[in-house]
């Protein structure tokens, strides 16, 4: 349930704002690559205030749109598989994207597992805080009403409705015409300030934003350190893997999910922290599916397959103690362990943790940095997993994905991992 206390995590997430920039362009109508330039991003207290989660777990098995009146735009899943889903609260990072002409800014919710593009729009009759103006049809000269409606929900408490329209949207320094978004009246559900959301999840849908785009590819790289102009998402072309660097890319399949339609699931085979491995259970299906949320800092296993790995980071970071049960519920997440009140704090021992995707070249490994987190205002380190409610979904949070290019490769039905110092990448990378 929604926690009493904010970890950082969330409060790092929430902060990174992310600001477009610069793409090579090739195709006329559609960019062939865009990238969406972090900036601004800091490390906020983590005294921050209850009110900033979104309103609600997200709830997978129930996403999706609903009462789609018009042939071809519905999109991701309607299926009502009870009320399964995660328990974590949800921020994420955020781009930054002009809608409008002549353009205004807006900043959007980056989003892995939807693949609806929406914004809210006046007249609004139940909207969200959202910084800066919002966007108004009546101001633009390429709004066009397709006047069909359109109700696409996130949790029980979190759901965006309205209408469908086109737009000219500005990705980058590329300006695409006559996208389809939704223009959302009707938003419950608390975004962080942010305007909407920019859904890139896999979708065969006409309102697809990566159908729209017509992108076979797309990667981030989100960086740890909070410094401006850190993480970037990149559209199309620009997508690739870093080729001055020796770490390899763990690469793995892509599997598709018949409730989440819209996620990008792969396939975790094992877990190995320090030396003990773990396998997940369901070998003959070659792996547990998890769905990689950018929305979601927090990593779920499956209760089995995190009991064996809490069992083993607590036998393996022994010097560290650990703290009681509901100390670490108080911080919304399973297991912290006590810094040091006061004085200096226990460096954790480096224990990496593998995990093993299906494929065979699919070895992700995680230092402490990635499956740590302090919430300095208790006094705690904790790590970022939880188990699953036996009907939830298992996610590949987005910290243990910090400094990691992501790569999407729709084509070739793969993602791909690469650990980069994502400062130093972008650098590199202009
Ligand atoms: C976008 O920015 C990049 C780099 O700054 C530049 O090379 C490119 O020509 C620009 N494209 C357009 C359409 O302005
Ligand atoms: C969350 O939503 C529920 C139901 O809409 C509402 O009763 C509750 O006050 C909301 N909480 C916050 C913090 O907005
Ligand atoms: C769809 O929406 C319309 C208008 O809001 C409503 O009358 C209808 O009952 C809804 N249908 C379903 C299946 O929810
Ligand atoms: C939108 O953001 C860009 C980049 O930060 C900035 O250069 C531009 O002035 C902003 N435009 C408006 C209308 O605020
Ligand atoms: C926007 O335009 C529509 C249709 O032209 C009109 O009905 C509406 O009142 C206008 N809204 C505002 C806020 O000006
Ligand atoms: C667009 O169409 C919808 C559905 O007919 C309508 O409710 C809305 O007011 C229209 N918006 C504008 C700006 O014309
Ligand atoms: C959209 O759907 C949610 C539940 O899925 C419902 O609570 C909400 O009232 C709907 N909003 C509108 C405007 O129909
Ligand atoms: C926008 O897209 C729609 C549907 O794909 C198409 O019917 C319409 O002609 C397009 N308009 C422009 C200005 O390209
Ligand atoms: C649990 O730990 C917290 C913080 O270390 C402490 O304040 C609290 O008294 C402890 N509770 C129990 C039941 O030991
Ligand atoms: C921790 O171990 C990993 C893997 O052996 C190594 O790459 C990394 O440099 C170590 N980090 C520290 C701080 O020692
Ligand atoms: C490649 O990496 C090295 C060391 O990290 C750096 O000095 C060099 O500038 C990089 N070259 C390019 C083309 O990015």
């Amino acid at each position: 349930m929604v926690s009493a206390k904010l970890p950082l995590i969330f409060a790092l997430l929430s902060s990174a704002t992310l600001i477009s920039v610069a793409p090579p362009v090739r195709a006329a109508r559609l960019p062939s690559s865009v990238r969406v330039r972090g900036a601004g991003e800091f490390l906020k207290n983590i005294g921050e205030e209850l009110a900033n989660l979104l309103n609600g777990s997200r709830d997978y098995s129930n996403e999706g749109q609903s009462n789609s009146t018009r042939r071809g735009l519905s999109s991701s899943s309607t299926s009502g598989g009870g009320d399964g889903g995660v328990k974590e609260n949800h921020v994420a990072p955020h781009v930054s994207l002009g809608i409008g002409t002549p353009a205004m800014n807006l900043t959007l919710v980056f989003d892995t597992t939807s693949d609806l593009l929406w914004t809210q729009c006046q007249p609004c009759l139940n909207c969200v805080a959202q910084a800066g103006d919002m966007y108004d049809p009546n101001k633009s000269q390429t709004f066009a009403n397709l006047t069909n409606i359109y109700n696409y929900t996130y949790s029980k408490h979190a759901f965006t409705s309205g209408y469908f329209a086109t737009e000219t949207f500005a990705l980058g320094n590329v300006t695409v015409p006559n996208i389809t978004f939704g223009c959302g009246t009707r938003n419950q559900g608390y975004y962080d300030n942010v305007a909407g959301v920019f859904g890139v999840g896999r979708g065969g849908g006409v309102s697809s934003l990566l159908n729209q785009l017509g992108l076979d590819r797309f990667s981030y790289c989100f960086s740890s350190s909070g410094a401006p102009g850190s993480s970037t998402v990149f559209l199309g072309d620009s997508a690739k893997l870093a080729t001055n660097t020796t770490t390899p890319a763990a690469s793995t399949p892509m599997v598709a999910d018949p409730v989440l339609k819209s996620g990008y699931f792969v396939k975790l085979v094992g877990v190995t922290v320090g030396a003990t491995r773990v396998d997940v259970a369901g070998a003959a299906e070659r792996g547990r599916a998890l769905v990689i949320d950018s929305t979601s800092p927090v990593t779920v296993l499956d209760e089995a397959t995190y009991a064996q790995v809490r069992r083993a980071m607590v036998a393996q970071l022994a010097p560290l103690k650990e703290a009681n049960a509901s100390a670490s519920t108080d911080v919304g997440l399973d297991l912290c362990f006590e810094l040091a009140a006061g004085g200096a704090k226990p460096t954790p021992p480096n224990v990496t943790m593998t995990l093993h995707f299906d494929g065979g070249a699919g070895d992700l490994v995680l230092t402490p940095a990635n499956y740590l987190t302090e919430d300095s205002a208790s006094r705690l380190r904790c790590l970022t997993m939880m188990p699953s409610s036996s009907n939830g979904i298992p996610v590949l949070g987005s910290w243990a994905l910090l400094d990691t290019l992501v790569l999407y490769d729709l084509a070739k039905n793969v993602v791909s991992f690469q650990r980069l110092d994502c400062t130093a990448f972008l650098a590199a990378t202009g």
